[in-house]
């Protein structure tokens, strides 16, 4: 595993999103209900956002409930919720104090009122704050955040806009993502290697990483080897290697270059 120091603090990824995978077989393995599994995983979102803030990243999103989530037991559901209820009204105080905001994405419209109402009280109350930006991604699915999108854009357009300058910017401007950049590093716990629905769009250039290790059991120095990992990558972008040296040594000199007047 790895640890703090290994991590090059010039060269972190700005955004870090995170499928948070393995709950329930975490506590099938032990004999226990699905639900045992998840309350340990907020253990588990406490470590990683702990680090995340100590290291100086920016932007953190996790995959808390998807819209397929629905489809699970009723019970599983109302536990899951109570949940954020419950980590919300416990954790609120040290978001404050560590200068953390907090966020969603999804349709939060979709959300119990009593979500819905703890939700964008724990967002007013940090809305000021200026370190890490904690996304809580509810009721979220890419599928759906782009049907939102065209839908809204072809709406636009009935209102008089032009498509003619649709592209990738404004597309952005239509996601429920608009002020959040693209996640860097995606990490997915318990083994699984898909997406599932989790940030499509965004997730075009994201350097993916996937580990056996599952939600409840990762640590912090899981998150520093996701980050050691991605930092050991090149990104490319869509240019050559060679192309990217020759970009690195250019920035270089212009860096060294001595600066005159
Ligand atoms: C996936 O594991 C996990 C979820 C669908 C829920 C994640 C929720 C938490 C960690 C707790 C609440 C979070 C916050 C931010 C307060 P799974 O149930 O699919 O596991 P399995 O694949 O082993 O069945």
């Amino acid at each position: 595993m790895a640890t703090k120091e290994q991590i090059n603090k010039e060269r972190l990824p700005g955004h870090v999103a995170i499928i948070m995978d393995g709950n329930g077989r975490w506590a099938k393995k032990r004999g226990n209900q699905r639900i045992f599994g998840h309350k340990e995983g907020v253990k588990s979102v406490r470590e990683t956002v702990e680090a995340a803030a100590d290291l100086g990243i920016s932007h953190i999103t996790l995959y808390a409930f998807s819209r397929e989530n629905w489809n699970r037991p009723k019970h599983e559901i109302e536990a899951l919720m109570s949940l954020l209820i419950s980590t919300i009204d416990r954790e609120i105080k040290t978001l404050i104090e560590n200068n953390i905001r907090l966020l969603c994405i999804g349709d939060i419209t979709g959300l119990p009122d009593n979500v819905r109402g703890k939700i964008a009280e724990a967002k007013k109350k940090t809305e000021n704050n200026t370190g890490l930006n904690l996304v809580l991604a509810l009721n979220y699915s890419a599928r759906w955040e782009l049907a939102e999108a065209m839908r809204n854009f072809g709406n636009d357009v009935k209102q008089g806009r032009t498509e003619d300058d649709l592209d990738n910017d404004t597309v952005k401007k239509y996601l429920t993502t608009k002020d959040i950049p693209d996640p860097d590093l995606l990490i997915r716990t318990s083994g699984e290697c898909r997406l599932s629905n989790f940030l499509l769009w965004q997730l075009a250039y994201t350097e993916l990483y996937f580990t056996e290790v599952l939600w409840p059991d990762f640590r912090k120095e899981n998150f520093y080897e996701a980050i050691v990992d991605y930092q050991n990558r090149e990104r490319r972008f869509g240019k050559t290697s060679g192309q990217l040296k020759d970009q690195n040594e250019s920035n270089k000199k212009k860096n060294n270059a001595p600066h005159y007047g």
